[in-house]
């Protein structure tokens, strides 16, 4: 992913009412910033938040969080939050390798959403679903893990069944075109854009039992 520099992009993020600043100081108690006991769903690597923002004004019933290593694009979600109300969502920037530090035993499910595909074989441990980030999820769980992954990149999507696979989950739903399925979808920034030039969408739903 190619990055700008953007002016004042830390600091427009750690302004926003959005943001949880010290999340760690949260630890096994993220129930109480959404002040009730409903799931909680994480996003990691958000991006521009179209999909966290939309997923958390539909369902209001569940609470939301997106996580962002980047400011200077998470700053764009903190952007189209600006004039919105939603007391069912909440961002956090900060790398998912640190979670462990975050979140004990409170998520719901985790969203992959387009994640960066990292195609050598040496850079493997960096996907998001490699055993060193199945591992590092596993304690964030509240109940059996559970995590749904979106893709246009089929060498990821591919890696990812065999990764989830031989770590316990079982892949429950899984599709190769996920725009002609019957089923709510929000559709990503990336997502978007690569459905736009015609390409299909990968999608899983896997629980660890
Ligand atoms: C290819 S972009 C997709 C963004 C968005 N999910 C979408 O579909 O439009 C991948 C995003 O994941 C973020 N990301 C990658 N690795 C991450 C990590 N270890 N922790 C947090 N975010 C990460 C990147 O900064 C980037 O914004």
């Amino acid at each position: 992913m190619r990055l700008r520099r953007v002016k004042n992009a830390l600091e427009t993020v750690e302004n926003s009412k959005y943001i949880i600043l010290k999340p760690e100081s949260h630890k096994g108690k993220f129930n109480e910033i959404f002040g009730n006991n409903n799931p909680i769903y994480l996003e990691i690597g958000m991006g521009k938040g179209d999909f966290i923002i939309q997923n958390a004004i539909n369902h209001p019933e569940n609470n939301y969080i997106g996580l962002e290593k980047y400011e200077s694009v998470q700053m764009r979600a903190v952007q189209k939050l600006e004039c919105l109300d939603i007391p069912n969502l909440r961002l956090i920037h900060m790398d998912a390798e640190n979670l462990n530090e975050v979140f004990d035993k409170e998520i719901d499910t985790i969203f992959l959403n387009f994640s960066d595909p990292w195609p050598k074989n040496r850079h493997a441990k960096r996907r998001l679903t490699s055993s060193f980030f199945l591992n590092i999820y596993d304690s964030t769980f509240k109940g059996k893990p559970h995590i749904i992954q979106k893709t246009d990149n089929i060498g990821l999507f591919a890696s990812s069944i065999v990764s989830l696979s031989e770590y316990g989950y079982t892949i429950h739903n899984c599709s190769l075109d996920l725009h002609n399925e019957d089923m709510e979808n929000f559709e990503t920034e990336y997502e978007h854009k690569f459905s736009s030039k015609g390409q299909k969408i990968n999608y899983l739903d896997a629980v660890k039992e």
